[in-house]
């Protein structure tokens, strides 16, 4: 290892922006006229994921040097850290062991001298007992009813990951359980989300991490509130209607619920790589046990995948550095994922945690300043509802974005000629965005003179596709687990720590500081910069 982390200390950092200066001016066009193979010969393929990367602004040479960057990052070894569970997360001191909560029954993965797979598989029976009891109706509520509405309380990634995989597996779910999720601290989230629900009925599944976040608690305590009112403030009636999935016991019996109903998880599991933890419960009591365990199979064969497959066929790898080549040597600044799947709508807004909150980072594992663009921008929209909204931009505009495009063979609702629609669509908007329509071709059309400039489509945009069979259980572990090690792999080529979230800190403590000074009756002495003063004033006027 070198001292430095930085990735400009690695000797294919340099050959790359070599690299990159003579691959600029080259056009997708040219790079797929000159090279009829490369269409079949740049796709890689695994578990059950077919990946087609020909349509990027690289060539062969692009990703040897791309792979040499990551051999000499030691990435392999990287890998082979983060599962062995060293404590990679150097900054918390904590080993990053997500890996382990999709480990095998009767496999070891050692964490400070004890196996840890008995005890996410213990986690794991309970749930499913649990789970079992709610679906069946045999878990019954205060006044004897069966549970009908389960109302998870979280937020990050005790809050995304459960939405994202309701919506995912929402075929596969017991229609007869109402799953409604609370997260802002807006009191409009909460209030909106009881007004129609019989608390006889509901259960609260509050799940925190640290069991200390400001939203959540205050979200758990008005929905306790809320409960207690309709059984005449009696609290037995919370040990019915009230489980907790956290990591900390003192906090959960603080809050009044028996830890007999705790789902726990580990120090080892980072917010946003827990939703196959017990983070999980409300998908496992949406979509039952059974999905639950295909999920975990489809993470765990991406992760042994990640973990043995040569770098050039490795998907998070190619992906992953895919993504360094424009980030840090094309200045994009962003990455649209684009499902072509309904049922994965919230998959974006779960990869903007997962992907911003772990590679937003400014200095290496070290301490240094970093002299490239790190993580860039997740977003996007389910196809083809995007393509009506802002694809224009990556299409005329003048930034380059970098789009992955998900799509499946076959539709979990497969009426009349829809899928083959949707899928035609798939396939026109990568080849469209990466060879266009010129100029000669535009006037070709009898397009008027005046009109032509507006009409031509440069192209060059690169994109990536993702083919699937159908949108399983199995399939959704693997594209979550396909995207968390892509995000390993930047960050380690990066030089960056991927598992810390330092950033959301200083803005916690600040607005705990201000909370007081919203609400004290007298006018307080505010010390902050002028602006905020005057905004915290101006607040408590209109307020008043
Ligand atoms: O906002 C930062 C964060 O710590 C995320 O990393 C985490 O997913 C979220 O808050 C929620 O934390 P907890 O599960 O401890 O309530």
């Amino acid at each position: 290892m070198p001292t430095s982390l930085l990735a400009t200390s690695r000797p294919a950092w340099s050959l790359l922006q070599a690299h990159a200066a003579a691959m600029k001016p080259a056009h997708l066009r040219d790079l797929f006229s000159k090279d009829g193979s490369r269409g079949e010969r740049m796709t890689a393929e695994a578990c059950g994921l077919f990946l087609d990367y020909s349509k990027n602004r690289a060539t062969d040479e692009t990703m040897r040097l791309l792979f040499e960057l990551a051999g000499q990052a030691g990435l392999k070894g990287r890998i082979e850290a983060m599962f062995t569970g060293e404590k990679i997360n150097v900054t918390e001191n904590r080993a990053v062991l997500h890996t382990a909560l999709r480990a095998p029954r009767g496999s070891t993965v050692m964490v400070d001298g004890r196996n840890v797979v008995p005890d996410v598989w213990e986690v794991l029976d309970k749930m499913a007992a649990f789970a079992d009891r709610v679906r069946s109706g045999a878990w019954k509520g205060h006044t004897g009813k069966r549970i009908r509405n389960v109302v998870n309380i979280g937020i990050g990634g005790s809050d995304l990951g459960p939405v994202m995989a309701y919506e995912a597996l929402r075929s596969f779910s017991d229609r007869g359980l109402r799953m409604v999720f609370v997260s802002n601290v807006d009191a409009t989230d909460a209030a909106e989300a009881l007004r129609d629900l019989d608390p006889a009925e509901t259960l609260f599944l509050v799940c925190s991490k640290t069991f200390t976040t400001l939203e959540t608690m205050t979200n758990a305590q008005t929905c306790r509130d809320w409960l207690l009112r309709a059984f005449n403030n009696d609290a037995s009636s919370v040990a019915k209607h009230f489980v907790a999935v956290s990591t900390n016991a003192e906090k959960v019996k603080e809050f009044g619920i028996d830890t007999a109903n705790m789902f726990g998880f580990w120090d080892w599991v980072g917010g946003r790589y827990s939703m196959d933890s017990a983070i999980g419960l409300s998908t496992m009591i949406a979509a039952g046990p059974a999905a639950f365990t295909e999920m975990l199979e489809g993470f765990r064969v991406m992760d042994e995948h990640f973990r043995t497959a040569p770098l050039e066929k490795n998907l998070p790898v190619i992906m992953g550095m895919l993504s360094v080549w424009y980030a840090s040597f094309f200045g994009a600044e962003t990455v649209a994922v684009l499902p072509y799947d309904q049922y994965l709508k919230r998959f974006p807004a779960y990869l903007q945690q997962l992907t911003m909150e772990s590679n937003g980072k400014r200095v290496t594992l070290g301490g240094e300043p970093v002299t490239y663009q790190t993580g860039p921008v997740y977003w996007g929209e389910p196809g083809t509802n995007g393509q009506h909204s802002f694809y224009q931009l990556i299409h005329q505009g003048t930034k380059l974005i970098p789009c992955d495009f998900i799509g499946f063979a076959r539709s979990l609702n497969p009426i009349g000629r829809h899928h083959d629609m949707l899928m035609a669509n798939v396939f026109a908007q990568t080849e469209a965005l990466a060879f266009g329509k010129t100029p000669e071709e535009v006037r070709k059309e009898g397009v008027p003179e005046a009109l032509v400039a507006h009409k031509v489509f440069e192209g060059n945009r690169p994109s990536n596709l993702i083919l699937a069979e159908r949108l399983s259980p199995r399939v959704l572990g693997t594209l979550v687990a396909l995207y968390e090690h892509i995000v390993f792999a930047q960050g380690v080529v990066w030089g960056i720590g991927s598992f810390d979230q330092w950033g959301v800190e200083l803005g916690k403590v600040l607005a705990n500081r201000i909370i007081p000074e919203l609400e004290s009756k007298a006018e307080p002495a505010l010390g902050h910069d002028s602006s905020t003063n005057n905004v915290i004033r101006r607040y408590r006027k209109m307020k008043a």
